[in-house]
């Protein structure tokens, strides 16, 4: 790379930190000074080879590859999210699980001199290209493993940072049997339609959630893969079921939208951009029958529904009536309303018990969750009150401290 490009990327590059930075102060949260001067240091281009500068430095995230059917597998994650997980936690020591190059080597610049970086991924052709790109950006100490990260890398290192880059539905033991006593887990995890990177740390026999914040990743591979289930709802819109903790059946939803639509007003308000991930989670576990929906565009466009956010907005399910909650209505310059709509036979009532919900989310001081992981056999008088699932390797529970 020539001079002139070399400072071209490097302004790009801080104009992408600066808003990376803007970003979360309008969220209210602050980049760490390490991860900022990582962000500042490495440079993304040579993580993505044959893409411009231009899009290098845009803050999407970077697709590289995909499968036969063309799903996609791996990518370099989006930077916004990439500094909001880096936010969550740093160490010295730390395990990546999911490859790309670009975050080994911001996490190689975050570890430190006397730190040290593995990254695991389990396809060969993502491993060769991370090798390749550490190697020529000058992060050749970042041990890149080709592995099922299902299971421990190796017997005897232990990470105090163990940060997934992929979407995970279960926390295996292997997570935790390699992460010091007083480490940190980011994981992206999966439960009832809904992804959230949650920083977990341990407190006794089980970890508890420190930080988390909503985000979307590529599905696990390997022996820890799970697979969702779609229930089709009517042209273009589907209730997305995770494994074992929805037991809804779609038949006698059919034509459910051609049913009346009742509404119901939660006077509930949020200012623009700041609709709550943590209501949705507070749904999933107060809602009964509650399910996430997907819904593409041309079934909004065709005005068939009209969801606060198309690529999972929460719902529930009581026989034949399907609730769910509405784009955000207008109520003054900058504020916006919850609402919620329903259709079927129990429709004025379901539509009430949603708005009621997030009346009462509100009422509690609009609490964020913590998630507890417990070992898979913990029996229920040893777990705390709240929504409790049992995955396949761990139980987890959502409590709701006072806000
Ligand atoms: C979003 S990409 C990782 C992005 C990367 N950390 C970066 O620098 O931007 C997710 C990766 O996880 C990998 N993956 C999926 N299942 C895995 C498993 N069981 N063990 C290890 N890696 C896995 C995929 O092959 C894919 O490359």
């Amino acid at each position: 790379m020539n001079a002139e490009t070399t400072t071209h990327a490097q302004k790009l590059r801080n104009e992408l930190v600066d808003k990376l930075v803007q970003g979360r102060e309008r969220r209210g949260l602050t980049l760490p000074a390490d991860v900022e001067r990582a962000l500042r240091t490495v440079p993304r281009e040579l993580f993505i080879p044959g893409v411009s500068l231009e899009e290098a430095y845009a803050n999407t995230a970077v697709v590289t590859k995909r499968r036969e059917d063309g799903v996609n597998i791996s990518s370099v994650s989006a930077p916004h999210l990439i500094a909001d997980m880096l936010g969550q936690a740093t160490g010295h020591h730390i395990l990546e699980i999911g490859s790309g190059g670009y975050n080994a080597a911001l996490l190689r610049e975050i570890a430190g001199p006397s730190g040290s970086v593995t990254t695991v991924d389990i396809d060969a052709d993502v491993t060769d290209r991370a090798r390749a790109c550490l190697d020529a950006a000058g992060y050749a100490d970042v041990e890149v493993v080709c592995a099922d990260a299902e299971f421990e890398i190796e017997p005897g290192p232990r990470y105090d940072l163990i940060i997934v880059t992929v979407g995970a539905w279960d926390v295996p033991p292997a997570w935790i049997s390699q992460l010091t006593d007083d480490g940190t887990l980011v994981v992206p995890l999966r439960t009832l339609g809904m992804t959230r990177s949650w920083a977990l740390k341990r407190t006794g026999d089980h970890l508890i959630s420190h930080s988390n914040l909503s985000c979307g990743f590529v599905p696990m591979q390997g022996a820890g893969a799970s697979k969702g289930r779609e229930v089709p709802l009517g042209d273009g819109v589907n209730l997305w079921l995770t494994e074992t903790h929805q037991d809804i059946d779609g038949a006698p939803l059919q034509g459910v939208f051609a049913a009346e639509r009742h509404e119901a007003s939660s006077g509930v308000t949020v200012p623009s951009g700041r609709q709550s991930s943590d209501l949705d989670l507070w749904l999933a576990s107060h809602v009964p029958g509650f399910a996430v929906m997907i819904a593409q565009t041309s079934a909004i466009d065709g005005g068939l529904v009209d969801p606060s956010w198309q690529y999972g907005t929460p719902a529930s399910v009581h026989g034949a009536t399907l609730a769910y909650r509405g784009r955000l209505r207008q109520v003054a310059d900058a504020e916006f309303e919850y609402v919620a709509y329903a259709h079927g036979p129990d429709g004025a009532r379901a539509a009430d018990e949603l708005a009621g919900q997030i009346r009462a989310w509100d009422r509690a001081g609009r609490p964020a969750p913590t998630l507890h992981v417990f070992p898979i056999d913990t029996p229920d008088t040893d777990l705390p009150e709240g929504l409790a699932l049992t995955k396949r390797h761990c139980r987890v529970v959502f409590t709701w401290p006072a806000a």
